[in-house]
This record gives structure tokens, C-alpha cells and sequence, in this order.
């Protein structure tokens, strides 16, 4: 009877020693934890070992502190309360661990054993595709509830999804970044996070259309995300391009950059084509496809740009509209002239937007006739010189401002001198006509008394006439 209770015990005693391990889930290059079984008292020892082996991996003794074994590899280390951590797990590290605590004469023992948990990578999605994405789980002796949690991106709102295998419709920005499958086994007791990147490949619209009147405008074209070049080569990106529908032109589009994809990432100039931008070609940024161009009435009209995919091509469009304030007059504009400034985008505006001017010469710009678009000045004095600012307007929002500097001065000097001098010649004449004419008449009065003298000093009228009709 005795024996049979001795043979019990030591197979009990037999059965606990050979109690399964503990399972725990880790990622190969994640990180994992073995829990140490809570034993608070300051004296305890706590000694990790791998597999079989006797001798110690890691140990923590109340005397020395933490000693590592001879050739403990530096990816093992204790936590802050001796549980054993892992970091990065490397494919050797999947076996038995133990952890062996002493504490005056009692000891507790525990086992754990690693299992894999494996994301298989998966290739960069274009917008719109759907994404596929797998949780293997290595079979052990427990069943794992898998839940994915999805990347938090900004102004997305996106739900956990479970089970090992899943399946994303129409993938957007959103859900570009790390995806968590997350494991729960051992009625909770453990859970095991694994991570995998996804990248998906949009060009997101930006705000549309863009305002300006000055300096310098970019034009954005930007991957969602910041996807490796060498990401969106593998994905199969062939080429790219700028495009350019003039507003004034709207038949001729025609693109000006083309996409250099062969050794390094840029903007190459197009030979021949009209291009707004001067460079020869543009370095190009991470994720970042934009254009930046010198504002003027020229560069004014849509903008497409485009990247292309040996299945797909992403495409986004950028309407770009410049305010310019111009004068009927040129500058500078003299005294006395009229004058229309007038505020453009190049075309029409519906109703929903507006023009408000201001004259900061003046207190306001309500002395001059002015509708919507154009502020009409009928006739410029000296003090109207100054800056004339146009705002536009849209829905309550302040779009952009344009303004003119008018120059305005006193009538050129030359024409007054012109003025003098004609006069001048004009006097001239006149008064060399009036003497020319005095001349004539004194002339003429001498040559009448002459004759009157003549006449009277004649005394013999009858020998006289004879003498007038000589034969
Ligand atoms: C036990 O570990 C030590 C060092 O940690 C190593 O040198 C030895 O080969 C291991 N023994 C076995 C049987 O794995
Ligand atoms: C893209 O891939 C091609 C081969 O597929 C290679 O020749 C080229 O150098 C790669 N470009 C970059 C920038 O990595
Ligand atoms: C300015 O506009 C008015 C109409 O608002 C027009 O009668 C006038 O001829 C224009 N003047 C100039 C110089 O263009
Ligand atoms: C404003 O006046 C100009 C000429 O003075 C005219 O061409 C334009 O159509 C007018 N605009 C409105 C909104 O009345
Ligand atoms: C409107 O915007 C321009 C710059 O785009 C700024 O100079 C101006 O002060 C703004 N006007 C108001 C009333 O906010």
C-alpha cells in the first residue's frame, strides 16, 4: 500500500515535469516576451535556459544582478521584472525555453515553447484593387483567435477585421501603412502581434483649382503615401508625364516632362514643346511628383499628371488659375487721361464668385465707376497714383489677390514745348504776313502820289497828251 502511494506520487511528480509547455506566438524579426510566473520577494532567483541545456542562457540573482550565459546572443535579454525578451526572434529561437525560479527552498518551474507566426509579403496595390492578406499560424496544441487591425491613418475610420485570411475590396490611402494580425490563445492569457507593411499606390486629387497672382505656384502630384521608389519599380511603373491644356488653347494639350524611370527618379524636359517650365529636368523627391512654375497668365489651364503601370495608369488633375490686375493705359498714365483696371482670371466668372477691390491711394474706391471686374477712373489726377488690390472672392472664402501699381504723372513736357514752338511759327508767319502786307500797301501808296505829282506838275496837258500818244 505504502509502494503503491510512493509509485503514485513519483508518477504525479513524473507527470508535472512533464507538463506541456506554454505556447507562445512570435514573428521572425518581431519581438517577444516569456512571462516569468509572478514570485514577489526580493531574494528570488530566476535562471532561463534553452532546450535541454543545463547551462544558464540568462540569470538574475538578488547578490550579482543579471548574468548572461557564456555565448548568449544579444537579442536575449531580461525585462524589467526578469521575464525573458527576444528581440529581433531569429528562426533558432523557435524551441523549448525554461524558466526555473528559487526562492529560499521552494522553486517553481515553467516551459514555454515558440511558435511561428508568418505574414507572407504582399505586393504593392494599385487604388481600386483589392488586398489579400494572410495571418499562417503553425498548428500547436491551441487554436488562436486572429483579429487584423488595420494601419490608423488620419481621417479614416477603419474596423478590425477577423479571422486568418482577409480581404479588402477597392483598397484606398487608407489602408496603406502596417497591418497587425494579432493572436489571442490560452483563454487570453497570451497574445502575439504580427506586422506587415502594405502599400498602395494613388495619386489623390488635391484642392482644386488653385489661385494665384504672384511668385511661384506648385502643382501637386503626390503619391498617398510614401512608397520606395524601388516599390513602385517593382510594381511595374514604366513612365510618367506633365501635361498642359492651355485655358486661352484648349486644343492644344500636350505634355512637356516625361518620367525618367531608368536610373534615377525625374522629370525630363520634352524637346520642342512649349513648356512653362525652364529646367532641363527636376530631381525628383520620395513620393513627391510636383512641379513648381513662375506665376503668369501663360501658365494658366489644366494640368494633368500621370503615372504609368504595366496594368494601370493613375492620373490626377490640377486646374491652375491666375488673377492679374491690368491698366487700359499701360503705365505710366497722365493727368487728365482716362483709365480701366480690370481684374481677370482670363475668363468668365459664374455668379458665385466676387471681386472686391481696394484703392489704397483713397480711403475707397467708390469716386470711380467700377462693376465686378473693372474699376474705371475718367479722368487720373496726380494723387490716384498708388497700388489698386483686387481680391477674389468665392462662397465667403478669400481665393487670392492681384495688384497694380499706377503710375501717374503730370502731361509730358515735350508736348508743351511742341505746343510753344508751333505757336511760335505760327506768330512768325503771321506777323511776316502782316509786314509783307504793310510793305505792299506803303508801296503802293507811294507809287499813287508819284503818279498825283505828275499829274499836277504838269502845265501843258495838251503837249502832254501828245506826248503820251507818241506814233
Ligand atoms: C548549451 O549551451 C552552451 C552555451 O550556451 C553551448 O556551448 C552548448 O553547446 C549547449 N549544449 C547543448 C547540448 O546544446
Ligand atoms: C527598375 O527596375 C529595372 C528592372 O526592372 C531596373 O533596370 C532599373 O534600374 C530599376 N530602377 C530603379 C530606379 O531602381
Ligand atoms: C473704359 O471702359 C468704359 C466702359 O466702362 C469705356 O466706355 C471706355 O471707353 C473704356 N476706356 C478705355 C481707355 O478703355
Ligand atoms: C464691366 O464693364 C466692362 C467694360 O467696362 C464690361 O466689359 C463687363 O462686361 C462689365 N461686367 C459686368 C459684370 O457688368
Ligand atoms: C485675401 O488674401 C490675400 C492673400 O492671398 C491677402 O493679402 C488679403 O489680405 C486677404 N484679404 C482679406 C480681407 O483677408
Amino acid at each position: 500500500m505504502m509502494l503503491c502511494w510512493i509509485l503514485i506520487s513519483l508518477f504525479v511528480g513524473f507527470l508535472k515535469a512533464q507538463e506541456n509547455p506554454d505556447v507562445i506566438y512570435a514573428q521572425v524579426g518581431g519581438t517577444v516576451t516569456l512571462p516569468r510566473k509572478d514570485i514577489k520577494a526580493e531574494n528570488v532567483y530566476v535562471n532561463w535556459y534553452r532546450g535541454n541545456n543545463e547551462s544558464i542562457t540568462i540569470a538574475r540573482n538578488p547578490q550579482s544582478g543579471i548574468i548572461r550565459g557564456k555565448d548568449t546572443k544579444t537579442h536575449i535579454d531580461l525585462s524589467q521584472d526578469f521575464s525573458l525578451k527576444i528581440s529581433p526572434v531569429q528562426e533558432s529561437d523557435f524551441e523549448i525555453w525554461r524558466c526555473e525560479q528559487y526562492v529560499l527552498t521552494s522553486n517553481y518551474k515553467k516551459t514555454y515553447k515558440l511558435y511561428h507566426v508568418t505574414i507572407p509579403k504582399v505586393p504593392a496595390v494599385m487604388a481600386g484593387e483589392s488586398l489579400y492578406l494572410e495571418c499562417q499560424i503553425e498548428s500547436s496544441p491551441v487554436i488562436p483567435t486572429v483579429t487584423w487591425i488595420p494601419p490608423k491613418n488620419s481621417d479614416c475610420n477603419q474596423i478590425n477585421l477577423k479571422g486568418e485570411k482577409i480581404k479588402v475590396n477597392s483598397v484606398s490611402r487608407c489602408h496603406s501603412g502596417v497591418w497587425t494580425c494579432k493572436l489571442e490563445y490560452m483563454k487570453k492569457t497570451y497574445h502575439t502581434e504580427a506586422t506587415t507593411t502594405v502599400y498602395v499606390i494613388d495619386l489623390p486629387s488635391s484642392p482644386n483649382p488653385i489661385y494665384k497672382s504672384s511668385s511661384e505656384v506648385k502643382i501637386p502630384c503626390s503619391l498617398s503615401s510614401n512608397i520606395p521608389w524601388s516599390i513602385l519599380n517593382e510594381t511595374g511603373l514604366i513612365g510618367g508625364s506633365w501635361s498642359f491644356t492651355p485655358l486661352n488653347d484648349p486644343k492644344s494639350t500636350h505634355s512637356f516632362l516625361k518620367l525618367d524611370v531608368d536610373s534615377v527618379f525625374r522629370w525630363i524636359k520634352i524637346p520642342d514643346t512649349v513648356s512653362p517650365v525652364k529646367a532641363e529636368e527636376i530631381k525628383l523627391k520620395d513620393h513627391d511628383l510636383s512641379i513648381n512654375l513662375p506665376v503668369s497668365e501663360n501658365i494658366r489651364g489644366l494640368y494633368t499628371c500621370d503615372l504609368t503601370f504595366s496594368r494601370k495608369t493613375l492620373s490626377t488633375k490640377v486646374q491652375v488659375e491666375v488673377l492679374k490686375v491690368s491698366s487700359s493705359r499701360g503705365s505710366p498714365v497722365y493727368e487728365g487721361q482716362s483709365v480701366n483696371l480690370t481684374c481677370t482670371l482670363g475668363h468668365q466668372l459664374t455668379s458665385d464668385f466676387e471681386m472686391k477691390w481696394n484703392c489704397s491711394p483713397l480711403s475707397s474706391c467708390s469716386s470711380f465707376k467700377l462693376n465686378s471686374s473693372n474699376l474705371f477712373i475718367p479722368e487720373v489726377k496726380l494723387e490716384h497714383r498708388g497700388k489698386y488690390t483686387c481680391e477674389l472672392w468665392k462662397n465667403g472664402v478669400n481665393l487670392t489677390s492681384a495688384d497694380l501699381f499706377l503710375k501717374t504723372e503730370k502731361a509730358p513736357v515735350d508736348i508743351w514745348l511742341y505746343v510753344a514752338i508751333s505757336s511760335g511759327v505760327v506768330v512768325f508767319i503771321l506777323l511776316l504776313v502782316v509786314f509783307i502786307m504793310c510793305i505792299r500797301r506803303y508801296r503802293q501808296m507811294m507809287m499813287y502820289r508819284r503818279r498825283k505829282t505828275k499829274f499836277c506838275c504838269c502845265k501843258n496837258p495838251q503837249q502832254n497828251q501828245k506826248g503820251f500818244y507818241k506814233t
